[in-house]
C-alpha cells in the first residue's frame, strides 16, 4: 500500500517546520511540488526553500507537477470546485500510478495547516475512492495563517473566554459581529472589511505573513481601512498576488464581566 504523508508546512517561513514535519519529508521516497504558474513561483519557491534546508535523505526523489486550475464558466461555486477537485484527484492518482512502488511513500508539502481551508484531505480520500490506488496516509499539523497573524500583531486570538469564527471575504457581513465579537477572515478577494460600517470594530490586517515581505497594519477600522486598501493594492500590483488575512475585533475583555 502506498503512503501519503500530508505536512503542514506554515505559512512561508521555512522556521515554521516543526521537528514532526521534518521528520515526516526526510521518511517520504517521493517529494511532490507544485508549481501554480508564474504568479505563484514564489510560492513554490518557499517549498524547494524548505526541502533544501531540511531534506538531508539523499535518497528523495522529488517531482513537479503541474496543478489544474479551477474553471468558473457556465458553473455555480460548488460545481466549480467539485470539477477542479476531480481534476486534481486524477493528476495525484496518475502522480501516485507513475512516481510510487505499491510499497513507496510521498510526501506532499501544504501551506499552513493541512485541515484550514485546504483541500489535500479531500482530493485523497477522493482518490482513495477512485480505487485504482490503495492509500494510507498521515496528517502532520503546521501553523496556520491565522496563527501568523496573531503572532505578527501579539495578540490572543480570542477575548477572555469567548468565541472566535473563521470566515471567508463573502460571509464576513452576514456574521461580525452578530455571531461572534472575533472574526478571522481568509481568502478574501473583495476586501469585506471595507464594507463594514461599525466605528467600534478593530482589524488587524497581514500579508505575505511569514515571508520577508510581510506588511502587517491594525487599527481601528474607520481609521485604517482606506490604509489597507491602497497598501494591498499596491502590494498586489509589486508581486503580481497577493495572500491577505485579518482579524476583526468588537469590544474587550470582560466587557460583560457581572
Ligand atoms: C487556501 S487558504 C490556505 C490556508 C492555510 N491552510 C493555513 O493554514 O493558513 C489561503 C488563504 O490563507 C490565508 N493565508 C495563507 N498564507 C498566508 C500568508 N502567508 N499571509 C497572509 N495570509 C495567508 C489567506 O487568507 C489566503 O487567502
Amino acid at each position: 500500500m502506498r503512503y501519503i504523508h500530508i505536512v503542514g508546512i506554515g505559512t512561508g517561513n521555512p522556521e515554521h517546520l516543526t521537528v514532526q514535519a521534518i521528520n515526516a519529508l526526510n521518511a517520504a521516497d517521493v517529494i511532490f511540488i507544485p508549481s501554480k504558474g508564474a504568479a505563484k513561483t514564489e510560492l513554490a519557491d518557499v517549498r524547494r526553500e524548505i526541502c533544501h534546508r531540511y531534506v538531508t535523505n539523499n535518497a528523495t526523489r522529488f517531482v513537479d507537477y503541474d496543478v489544474p486550475s479551477r474553471q468558473t464558466a457556465d458553473r455555480s461555486y460548488v460545481e466549480s470546485v467539485d470539477e477542479w477537485h476531480e481534476a486534481i484527484s486524477a493528476t495525484y492518482e496518475r502522480l501516485f500510478l507513475e512516481h510510487l512502488t505499491d510499497s513507496e511513500s510521498a510526501a506532499f508539502l501544504v501551506w499552513g495547516d493541512p485541515g484550514l481551508y485546504d483541500s489535500t484531505l479531500r482530493i485523497i480520500d477522493r482518490v482513495s475512492g477512485r480505487g485504482k490506488v490503495a492509500l494510507d496516509y498521515s496528517v502532520i499539523p503546521g501553523i496556520t495563517s491565522i496563527q501568523a497573524l496573531t503572532a505578527s500583531h501579539r495578540i490572543p486570538l480570542n477575548l477572555v473566554g469567548k468565541p472566535v469564527q473563521i470566515t471567508t471575504g463573502r460571509r464576513l457581513a452576514e456574521s461580525f459581529p452578530d455571531v461572534a465579537e472575533t472574526a478571522v477572515v481568509m481568502l478574501d478577494g473583495e476586501q469585506a472589511f471595507s464594507k463594514i460600517d461599525d466605528p467600534d470594530a478593530y482589524i488587524y490586517w497581514g500579508a505575505y505573513l511569514g515571508t520577508k515581505d510581510e506588511i502587517i497594519i491594525a487599527g481601528r477600522l474607520v481609521d485604517v481601512s482606506e490604509h489597507i486598501l491602497s497598501t494591498r493594492e499596491q502590494a498586489r500590483a509589486r508581486h503580481g498576488w497577493i495572500m491577505d488575512i485579518y482579524l476583526m475585533r468588537k469590544g474587550h475583555d470582560f466587557d460583560d464581566r457581572e
